[in-house]
């Protein structure tokens, strides 16, 4: 048995998260599989890789990505608690620059559609058009919070693979629903996931991909529960682990 390790935010733990640096690093030093990213569209309607709706916690600047252009964004600096990455690969980058880097190589692409707060109108259809455009449609699961926006990906493509993702509550029935739906992957959090919620998934054929497994307890307990892909600050960690136990 196999586990797949993706970098949460990229390698968030050491590096300033959604940034290329982060991204590269998780590839190139981590040796991960795959990257967790989180997508917002700008004023002028471009694509942007940043984890929440405003730019106060991660960058120098203030406001809600939405009200500012690609333009003012790029101004900020994003290197946030790893201040010695400062420059260009610790800015706010666009999900087209991230599709150039990862087109590059093997990795697949966990992209979160952060649709939760704030709902960008049209965002699902401009992100598959660039995932199409870099041919990266067999290396990307889309997942949401917002559920409505996996329905639409899957609008779009009944191909695309999706996950559901669920908050620390988690869902009775989620592999059912998953099934029913024609969705591929469960997301669910670490903190209060059981054996019987995974066992259903797997009853079901859906594949869990966990987050955010950052430590040995939970790694472990995922590895027992046959989980396909852990979502990690650490991948470094993670992929040591299952390469000394032969899991990768
Ligand atoms: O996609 C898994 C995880 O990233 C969801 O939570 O808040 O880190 O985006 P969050
Ligand atoms: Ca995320």
């Amino acid at each position: 048995m196999t586990m797949l390790t993706y970098g949460h935010r990229g390698f968030s733990g050491c590096y300033p998260e959604n940034t290329m640096i982060s991204f590269k690093k998780t590839i190139e030093e981590a040796c991960a599989d795959g990257i967790e990213l989180d997508i917002h569209l700008t004023k002028d309607d471009e694509l942007v890789v940043i984890h929440d709706e405003k730019v106060d916690r991660t960058t120098d600047g203030t406001g809600f990505v939405k009200d500012k252009t690609l333009a003012e964004l790029k101004m900020l600096d994003a290197s946030y608690k790893f201040p010695q990455y400062k420059g260009d690969e610790a800015k706010i980058p666009t999900f087209e620059e991230y599709c150039q880097y990862i087109s590059t190589t093997d990795a697949v692409t966990n992209i979160e559609i952060k649709t939760n707060l704030v709902y960008y109108r049209d965002i699902e259809e401009k992100a598959l058009k660039m995932v199409r455009k870099y041919n990266l449609q067999d290396k990307v699961i889309f997942s949401s919070f917002n559920h409505s926006s996996i329905h639409f990906m899957k609008d779009l493509d009944r191909d695309i693979p999706c996950g559901l993702l669920y908050p620390d509550w988690g869902m009775v029935n989620a592999g059912y629903y998953a099934h029913k739906l024609g969705v591929e992957f469960y997301h669910p959090d670490i903190k209060t996931l059981t054996k019987e919620a995974v066992d259903e998934c797997i009853m079901n054929g859906i594949s869990l991909n966990v987050w955010t497994v950052n430590d040995m307890e939970s790694l472990k307990k995922c590895v027992e529960w046959g989980i396909t892909g852990v979502i990690t600050n650490y991948p470094d960690m993670v992929k040591d682990y299952l390469s000394a136990k032969g899991l990768n």
